[in-house]
């Protein structure tokens, strides 16, 4: 039987009397893409939201603390960035004390296919042992964790053919060392529940776009080769599709199940927005042409996109059933991809500094600078 809950403020009562403070949240992976836009969407969006939020993060390549540097000034106590590893249980049992968490949303981790292909290690070692790490220690101070909910991704299924969607009853079958390492921390996370009774929610959600994306990844890629006038790279026939989602709608999908999801479910989360790859790449095009300007040769921005060698293994389609989230949790995405990536590109064009700065590297050197 599905459990009620009732919101208040950040409070959350849940239908069996029980109540859950959502006082202390430690984020983790919060200087990366979606965790920078998830922290930026409870402190500046969720006006019900009166809690505190510890980042935790290792800053590997994929995160930039520039990300939220502003928010260290302007939210006060409400935020702090603390660098550490999630594997490293000791600094982490710490941080779980010293700021006394209570709600832990999880989305530290190694995140680019292409990179495990190439070296697994730091994916096994982050995905699945950092995991594990986390849920052990909200497990020795279940008196004080009311959620722990794990971010994690539709490539657990595996992969489609022409038609159907992974809905939650969906088996596992990940394709890549990336995919397979979340769907291990999947199961994991699962199994603390169902074992220890630790309360969690999982969310499995397609792939992402917005602000502050890492330009290893498809969209931000084409979005400033195309701006500089490089080739744009396409994997294969440029038809494996993807269903895309805006990451602010990822944000609040989550947000929603952390308040009102049923402790143990998973819900999946999609935009119903399915594209082949050269379908969103010559959209980037168009639209870089339209709010950037033309190419200085006079060339439409379609004529950069060169066909490359496929990635090895490529999963060909992706499709989610979030209808869970529809009907359960009245959750619908407010962004179509028209808007979003309109909105997106804008972003990088606007962000000139932050696109620079990850780019040459800069960003490493203060990071160096800051925090060793
Ligand atoms: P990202 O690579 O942009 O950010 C990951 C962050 O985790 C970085 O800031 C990095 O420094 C940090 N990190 C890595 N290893 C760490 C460690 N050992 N200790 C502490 N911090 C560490 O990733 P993202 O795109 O923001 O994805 C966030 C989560 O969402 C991931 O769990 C990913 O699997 C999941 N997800 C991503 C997408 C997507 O399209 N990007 C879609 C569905 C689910
Ligand atoms: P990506 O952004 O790496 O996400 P994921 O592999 O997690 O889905 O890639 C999205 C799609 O775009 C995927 O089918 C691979 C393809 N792709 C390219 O064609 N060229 C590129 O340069 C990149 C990075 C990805």
């Amino acid at each position: 039987m599905s459990m009620i809950t009732i919101t208040m403020g950040n409070q959350l009562k849940l239908g069996t009397g029980e109540f859950t403070m959502m006082k202390h949240v430690l984020v983790t992976g919060g200087c990366g893409f979606i965790g920078a836009n998830f922290i930026r969407y409870l402190l500046e969006e969720v006006g019900d939201f009166d809690g505190r939020i510890v980042n935790v993060d290792k800053l590997t390549y994929a995160g930039n603390p520039k990300s939220l540097a502003d928010l260290e000034a302007s939210m006060g106590d409400r935020y702090r960035f603390v660098r550490a590893d999630i594997c490293d249980r000791e600094e982490m049992g710490k941080i779980f004390d010293d700021y006394e968490i209570d709600t832990v949303a999880h989305f530290a981790a190694e995140s680019h296919v292409d990179r495990s292909i190439v070296a697994p290690d730091d994916f096994i070692r982050t995905n699945i042992f950092g995991t594990y790490t986390l849920l052990q220690l909200a497990r020795e101070r279940m008196d004080r964790i009311g959620l722990f909910h794990h971010v994690s991704t539709d490539e657990v299924f595996g992969s489609l053919g022409e038609t159907g969607l992974f809905t939650e009853e969906t088996s596992y079958k990940p394709n890549s060392p990336y995919s397979a390492s979340k769907a291990s921390s999947d199961h994991i996370v699962r199994a603390y529940h169902h074992t220890y009774g630790l309360p969690v929610t999982i969310s499995n959600c397609s792939n992402n776009y917005g602000p502050y994306q890492f330009p290893e990844k498809l969209i931000p890629l084409m979005i400033m080769n195309a701006r500089e006038g490089k080739p744009l790279p396409v994997y294969g026939d440029g038809k494996n599709v993807r269903d895309w989602l805006y990451v602010r709608d990822h944000c609040t999908a989550i947000w929603r199940v952390m308040t009102r999801g049923d402790r143990g479910r998973t819900y999946n989360i999609g935009g119903r927005n399915e594209m082949e790859n050269i379908r969103v790449v010559e959209v980037i095009c168009d639209l870089v042409d339209e709010l950037a300007g033309p190419l200085e040769d006079g060339r439409s921005r379609r004529e950069l996109i060169t066909y490359v060698k496929d990635r090895p293994g490529h999963d060909r389609r992706y499709a989610i059933d979030c209808t869970r989230m529809e009907k359960e949790q009245d959750w619908l995405p407010e962004e179509s991809f028209e808007t979003g990536i309109r909105k997106t590109i804008q972003w990088y064009l606007d962000n000139q500094a932050w696109v620079d700065d990850v780019r040459s590297g800069e960003y490493q050197d203060w990071i160096q600078a800051h925090y060793g």
